[in-house]
């Protein structure tokens, strides 16, 4: 029988499937019921700097706070205290489970990560993901002012926590190879390769602007995880568009350590997760895998290139213009 254990980040998973950061991890239930589904570990709801702004509009307050509000309480360093429901929740959770708790931060302010990164691994978490978000709207900033944004919060977290640190990146960068490979040499633990987010759409009846959940896209994962996996001094992890266990494999074929999911569980409820699980676990034992590094990485673009297992293997994971596929096809 095959053994799915493994190891992301440093830390031991029973299997390489992740609850990706998101609702269903916001709270203590939720959480539970990710472990009681079988997954290998959760990612947390990640902690916004405008915490503050989340709340007041869940409970359904008149208005947001104000931003003269907000100004205040940066000014007088409260929001340096990451909401201490959050941290109480780490700390009562992690008595109950015994799989690895990965708090997640998204922040605005550059000295409120590290601050918000110590507080979570004081109140227990296993591992930090850094969501690492904003669009590089601005005419005069170049991308390498947006890249090296990234190293700055990655280098002030780790000075400030001992525990491992993953950077959650958004699809859209110039060089996601290159920004890895600085990431990796600063002390980063794991790519997860990619975000999602919001997207605009327009009305055009009533001439407005709306947003619209946006969808993972595995293909996308898929191909920078395959082009990373293995060139980057860390692990790399898929999040976007697994939808059943053939992707699981696709995913860890790739090079992925592990492989976080979201809207299957959204879409299918968290019984999906032992169909998952026992699918990738015949497939590893129809095709002789005893454990995940059997054939973790197999078909990534460096196995393959270094393998050479025939021209044309490797660049289908850069190859992006039909017209060559179509002449080879005839
Ligand atoms: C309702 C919802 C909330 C999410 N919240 C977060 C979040 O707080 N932080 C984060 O990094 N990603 C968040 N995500 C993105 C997911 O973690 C994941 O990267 C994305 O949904 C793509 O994976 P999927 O195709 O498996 O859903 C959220 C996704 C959903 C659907």
């Amino acid at each position: 029988m095959a053994d799915l254990a493994t190891s992301y980040m440093g830390l031991n998973l029973r299997n390489p499937i992740v609850v990706s950061s998101s609702d269903l991890t916001k709270t203590k239930e939720g959480i539970i019921r990710c472990y009681e589904a079988g997954v290998g570990a959760v990612v947390l709801k990640s902690l916004f700097e405008e915490q503050f702004l989340i709340e007041e509009d869940e409970e359904g307050k008149e208005g947001l706070i104000y931003p003269e509000a907000l100004d205040y309480l940066r000014r007088g360093g409260l929001l340096e205290y990451a909401p201490e429901k959050t941290c109480q929740m780490i700390e009562d959770v992690k008595k109950e489970i015994d799989i690895p708790v990965i708090a997640s931060i998204n922040c605005q302010s550059p000295r409120l990560w590290p601050s918000f990164a110590r507080q979570l691994q004081k109140a227990g978490a296993d591992g930090l993901e850094l969501n690492i978000y904003f669009l590089p709207i601005g005419l005069d900033s170049p991308g390498k002012e947006y890249e090296e944004y990234h190293l700055k919060i990655l280098n002030e977290v780790k000075k400030a926590v001992s525990i491992p640190v993953a950077v959650k990146l958004m699809s859209q960068l110039t060089s996601i190879p290159n920004l890895g490979y600085k990431l990796a040499r600063a002390g980063c633990d794991a790519l997860v390769l990619f975000n999602w987010f919001v997207e605009p759409d327009i009305d055009v009846k009533n001439l407005k602007t709306s947003n619209l959940i946006g969808k993972g896209n595995f293909y996308q994962s898929l191909r920078w995880v395959a082009l990373l996996a293995g060139r980057v001094d860390c692990d790399v992890a898929s999040s976007g568009g697994v939808r059943k266990a053939e992707d699981v494999i696709k995913q860890i074929l790739a090079g992925a350590s592990a492989v976080q999911v979201c809207t299957i569980l959204y879409e299918q409820k968290f019984e999906v997760i032992k169909g998952l699980l026992s699918e990738v676990e015949a497939w590893m034992d129809e095709h002789q895998n005893a454990v995940i590094d059997d054939f973790k990485g197999e078909l990534s673009f460096k196995k393959q290139e270094l393998t050479f297992k025939g021209i044309g293997e490797a660049d289908a994971y850069f190859r992006a213009q039909y017209l060559k596929t179509f002449a080879r096809e005839k």
